[in-house]
């Protein structure tokens, strides 16, 4: 049976303490999660390391993350981070002189410098600018031409929360003959990513935010044609088909992502990521979704009725909400808000000259009128 959302408060322990909203940042830590961890550790203590235990954890929540996105667990590899991810497909194409990327202005970092690193190929980045803080199907293929190789957007803007519309540009990629790939760390976790249904080719996230993960671990997914013409940059033992027979130095490259992984990743991390994966899978990832979005537009909404100034699109569709909530006050700075917020122990976080909210699935009603209270004690004493 499905675990009730608001049981996982009592695996939190900073939920008791804050209301923490900032899951667009980093998230807290469950005890799920911690508990993970001292097991590793508890047993790299008490006995010497049984063969195979790190790449065993690594099958194991590579499985989890096909659960979670739907997709094939050979397409899946454990990375660092986003931008290891998004690095491994924008170094591992064979690019020409010439070719060229779409992406969108206000990305993350993380999905703009890979392709920026590329330069020196001849490859250009071309950046959508959003318009009203939409980044719209028509303005990006007004950008692309015959020599766009990707499209590269997150599924939610990390800035002001604007989910993209995958199925239409992913649909017109596919058509072109263009990769289309996706950030989903804004996304992962809090909304539905579900790569046998959408038209995604190759999709990177970090552990840290919606997945409630620890930062340093992430995964990457490839579409299965794709990932058999992606030279990885990085190798070493674990990337080759014969990865367990040393001597013989053959450089065949797994046909899994397991290229990708040039050899073991951190099993504290690995073990505390299928934790939090668990936990997540537990809750149900539609029910997750379905509370995510009714409480970011609460709060989106509480706002405007009092007058807050919403980080546009406002309003905005369902289809382009998601967990993240921005706002100005008017004539106000962001940092005296911010101030206000962490006294009444909200963790929140700035962005430029707006205040960035991201609330979980777990957090409460009470706790976004709670918000909104403290943001405008004036209506609320109404
Ligand atoms: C959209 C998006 N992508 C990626 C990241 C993090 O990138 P990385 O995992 O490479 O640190 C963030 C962090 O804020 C983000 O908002």
């Amino acid at each position: 049976m499905a675990m009730d959302p608001l049981e996982v408060r009592n695996l939190i322990p900073l939920a008791g303490r804050y209301i923490h909203m900032n899951h667009a940042g980093v998230s807290p830590m469950s005890l799920r999660v911690a508990a993970s961890i001292e097991q590793v550790v508890g047993a790299a203590v008490n006995r010497p390391y049984p063969a195979g235990w790190a790449h065993d954890e690594a099958d194991r929540v590579r499985g989890l993350v096909a659960q979670l996105i739907n997709g094939p667990s050979d397409s899946i590899a454990l990375t660092r981070s986003t931008a290891h991810g998004i690095s491994l497909l924008a170094q591992g194409l064979d690019w020409k002189q010439g070719d060229n990327v779409v992406g969108a202005r206000g990305e993350y970092p993380a999905n703009v410098y890979p392709w920026m690193a590329q330069a020196a190929k001849g490859v250009e980045l071309r950046q959508v600018q959003p318009q009203g803080g939409r980044i719209l199907p028509e303005q990006v293929f007004a950008l692309v031409d015959a020599r766009t190789r990707v499209v590269a957007l997150s599924h939610v803007e990390f800035w002001n929360g604007f989910r993209v519309d995958i199925e239409a540009i992913g649909a017109e990629c596919r058509r072109r003959e263009i990769l289309f790939a996706v950030d989903v760390m804004q996304s992962a976790g809090a909304l539905r990513v579900d790569v046998g249904r959408m038209p995604i080719d190759f999709c990177a996230a970090g552990a840290g935010k919606w997945l409630m993960g620890p930062p340093g671990i992430g995964f990457c997914y490839c579409v299965p044609d794709l990932l058999k013409r992606l030279q990885p940059p990085i190798v070493g033992v674990c990337s080759v088909v014969g990865y367990d027979r040393y001597f013989e130095y053959d450089l065949t490259l797994a046909p899994t992502a397991r290229r990708f992984e040039e050899s073991v990743i951190s099993i504290l991390d690995t073990a505390a990521l299928g934790a939090a994966l668990e936990l997540l899978l537990e809750v149900g990832l539609d029910a997750i979704e379905a509370r995510v979005l009714s409480l970011s537009a609460r709060l989106a909404e509480g706002l405007a009725g009092r007058g807050y100034e919403l980080v546009e699109p406002w309003p905005r569709a369902r289809a382009e909400s998601s967990g993240i909530v921005s706002f100005r006050k008017p004539g106000g700075r962001a940092r005296e808000v911010l101030r206000d917020l962490e006294a009444a122990h909200v963790v929140a976080r700035t962005h430029q000259d707006f205040v960035r909210l991201s609330p979980n699935f777990y957090n409460t009603e009470e706790e976004i009128d709670r918000v909104l209270e403290v943001l405008a004690p004036e209506v609320a004493a109404t």
